[in-house]
């Protein structure tokens, strides 16, 4: 990856590109703790040797075919209940990189923040904050985006390059979805989580849709109705009841 120069105020400023890593997220707490890092810092490389995703699991990804990369925040402004707007910053930038190459494709948020196109997973985030008398001091944003990667897919997973069927520029994908978070940062910056919310649930996988879903008393049929300001989601049940649920609480069957 060559030197970045992101249409941006902060974000992209600090580029630090390696052929390998660990993860990016554990070297970018690492150079965090020094002190070695200025707000809008990017970490990406061309390739994990440990990547984590959600809930402990591994991310894989083929050297050189995808985005792996890590933004630094410091959005002392957000309460440490506010925690989620950053997943809704992060989810919205890459769904509108996405619809930027063509806008009829269906790109959704599955709660809490997968991205998913033509109900397989693009990508995935991993946003890790520390915490400072009630705020978020830092946060070590990670984002693993499938762009050029064609074989070994999951059978649940997809890249950019089988919804459209040909390869992107790694830099340029990258470019764009740092422009995205830090104008919707901005956004959150002047606080208008109102837009956010509201651009977040538009975005929402399954909303007002039947599903089938699990949590730890069983199965049930349920419709998402919405995603509270602090991240819960509320699933109406075939009952009517409205069951709340944070992360890792509940799983999509269908
Ligand atoms: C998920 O499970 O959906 C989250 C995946 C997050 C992967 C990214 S790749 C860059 C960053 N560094 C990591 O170790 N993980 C995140």
């Amino acid at each position: 990856m060559h030197k970045i120069f992101a249409n941006t105020l902060f974000i992209g400023k600090q580029v630090i590109s390696l052929p390998s890593c660990h993860s990016t997220n554990d070297l970018m707490a690492q150079l965090s703790a020094k002190k070695q890092l200025h707000e809008g810092a990017i970490i990406i490389t061309e390739h994990q040797t440990k990547g984590k995703g959600q809930r402990g699991n591994q991310w894989n990804s083929p050297p050189g075919e995808n985005l792996t990369f890590s933004v630094f925040l410091k959005p002392n402004f957000l309460l440490a209940s506010q925690q989620f707007e950053l997943n809704r910053i992060v989810s919205l930038s890459v769904l509108d990189v996405i619809k930027e190459f063509e806008s009829s494709v269906k790109a959704y948020v599955k709660w809490p923040n997968d991205l998913i196109v033509n109900k397989k997973k693009i990508g995935g985030i991993l946003i890790e904050n520390s915490i400072h008398k009630g705020n978020i001091a830092e946060s070590i944003i990670g984002i693993g985006f499938n762009v050029n990667q064609d074989s070994d897919l999951l059978v649940t997973a997809t890249s950019l390059k089988n919804v459209f069927d040909k390869k992107f520029e790694l830099e340029k994908v990258l470019l764009s979805v740092v422009e995205k978070i830090e104008h919707y940062y901005l956004i959150a910056r002047s606080r208008d989580f109102k837009l956010l919310h509201q651009l977040y649930e538009e975005k929402l996988y399954l909303k007002d849709k039947v599903a089938f879903y699990e949590d730890s008393t069983g199965k049930f049929n349920g419709i998402i109705r919405k995603v509270s300001p602090e991240g819960v989601i509320e699933i109406e049940d075939e009952a009517e009841n409205f069951r709340k649920y944070q992360f890792k609480e509940v799983k999509l069957l269908s």
